[in-house]
Parts: C-alpha cells; structure tokens; sequence
C-alpha cells in the first residue's frame, strides 16, 4: 500500500499575529513543491481563523491540538467543539497527545472520546501515542501503547481508524533533543501496524502511522526511511519555516524512494 506522507507541524502554545504570518508566508512559497508529501498546520485555537485565511490559497492543511469530547454545543466554559473547528477550516486535529495526558489528566477513555467528537465533526483526528522514559527501561512500552490504542478501538471501533492517523511519540523523545533511532521508531510503527492487522488488515495497512519527538531536519530523512514511517508530527522545528519545510523534503524523497 503507498500511503501518503503526511508532515504536521504542532506549534502548541507558540504564535502572534507578526510571527505566523512570516511563517505561512515563508511555508507557502515552498509548500507546492512537495506534492507527494500531505503538509498540516497546527496553531494554538486563537489563530486558527486567521491563519486558515492565509492558508486559503495553498496546499497546505489547517489542523488543531485540541477539542472537547462532546458531540454538541452547550455549558463547557474554555472549551472548543469540534463542529466549531471544522467551521473554521480544521480539517485534522490532534488528539490524545502526551501533554495533554500528563498535564491536564487526560485519560485514555478521555481521549477516546476526543477521537469520536472529531470523526463526528468530520475531522480527522491524528491520534498520538507513546511511553515515558520509565515505561521504556521497565520494558512496557508495548503494553502501554496497547493499552492508548485498546481505548480508541473499544470506544469507536477498527472502522474508525479507516478515517484516522496515528502518531507514535515517545515520551522522552518530546522536546527533548533525544530522538528515537530510527531502527527504535520503525519497530514501534510495525509493532502498532500488526495490533491494528489483528482487527483488519486493510485498515492496517492503509492508515498512516507518523513519528513525533524532536525530529529535525538533520534526522527525518533516516526516520522517515522505516517502512512504516508514513511522516512526523513535529513540535519545535514546525516553528521555523527552514526546518520545517526541509523535514517537508526529507519526506517528499522517502515517497520517491
Ligand atoms: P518536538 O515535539 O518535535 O518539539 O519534540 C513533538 C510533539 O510534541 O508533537
């Protein structure tokens, strides 16, 4: 199966009006040349509108960090609806990420819920995953990647991922300068493919698989070459149009390769 590669840049709570403008600017007078790669952009909520308008006339892909669960409008101070994300011009959002997990207590159930309200606003939810440090030396990391992705499959069902990505982002890896190898990743990425081949192995082997913690320019052609690699989720290198537009090549020649 091709899949599409797929980079997202998550700027989580980074951006002004100034500093996004030169980004997007900067972003869309390269972005057409990377036609085999899917390019997405995640700013913090405040600036989706604004910069879904810059985007307007581009390839690139409006994407949030965050929504709330519920399917309807009503008495949730602070929160975002994923109806109203798509009328903004979402088309993907994030879900599950691991700072939302350990920051503000958001459970596995929690973020299962998450990736039903985006499906049902048609958005499509780019489901993250991963271990902590600890969880990786005491050997669990696949118990616990079982256990994230076990919620999501019980909660909304293997179909639901038909319409869905999943990025695999180790904890330690996240803002932390240390990636996973690219041989550590790759094994990860076909440990997660082979659990949801267990349930349907078309979904399986359609569904994009993407890494994310502290990939850089200099380290995502090796990590993108994993044959189940199908792009990154990227945090600190989205927020400089140079970084993130050379992450956006090193996938366009996996997709060649
Ligand atoms: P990082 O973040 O690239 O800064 O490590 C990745 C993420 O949290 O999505």
């Amino acid at each position: 199966m091709q899949r599409r590669y797929l980079v997202a840049g998550n700027w989580k709570m980074n951006g002004s009006y100034g500093a996004n403008a030169a980004l997007i600017a900067s972003l869309k007078q390269r972005a057409g040349e990377y036609d085999a790669v899917e390019i997405v952009v995640c700013p913090p909520a405040v600036y989706l509108e604004s910069v879904g308008r810059e985007l307007a006339d581009s390839p690139l892909l409006l994407g949030a960090q965050d929504l709330n669960e519920q399917a309807t409008p009503g008495a949730f101070t602070g929160e975002i609806l994923g109806a109203m994300l798509a009328e903004v011009g979402c088309r993907y959002v994030i879900v599950g990420h691991s700072e939302r997990r350990a920051l503000y207590g958001e459970t596995d159930l929690r973020g299962a819920e998450k990736f039903a309200a985006a499906q049902a606003a048609r958005l499509i939810p780019i489901l993250c995953v991963g271990e902590t440090l600890e969880e990786r030396k005491n050997g669990s990391t696949e118990s616990v990647l079982q256990r994230q992705l076990e919620a999501v499959i019980e909660a909304c069902g293997i179909a639901a991922f038909a319409n869905a990505v999943l990025a695999y982002e180790p904890v330690w890896a996240i803002g932390t300068g240390h990636t996973a190898s690219p041989e550590q990743a790759q094994a990860v990425h076909a440990f997660l493919r082979s659990e949801l081949a267990k349930r349907d192995a078309i979904i399986a082997d359609s569904l994009r698989i993407l890494y994310g913690g502290s990939v850089k320019a200099d380290n995502a052609a090796q990590l993108f070459a994993g044959a189940d690699v199908d792009g990154g989720l990227i945090g600190g290198a989205a927020l400089k149009a140079a970084d993130f537009l050379a992450i956006c090549l090193a996938a366009q020649k996996s997709s060649r390769s």
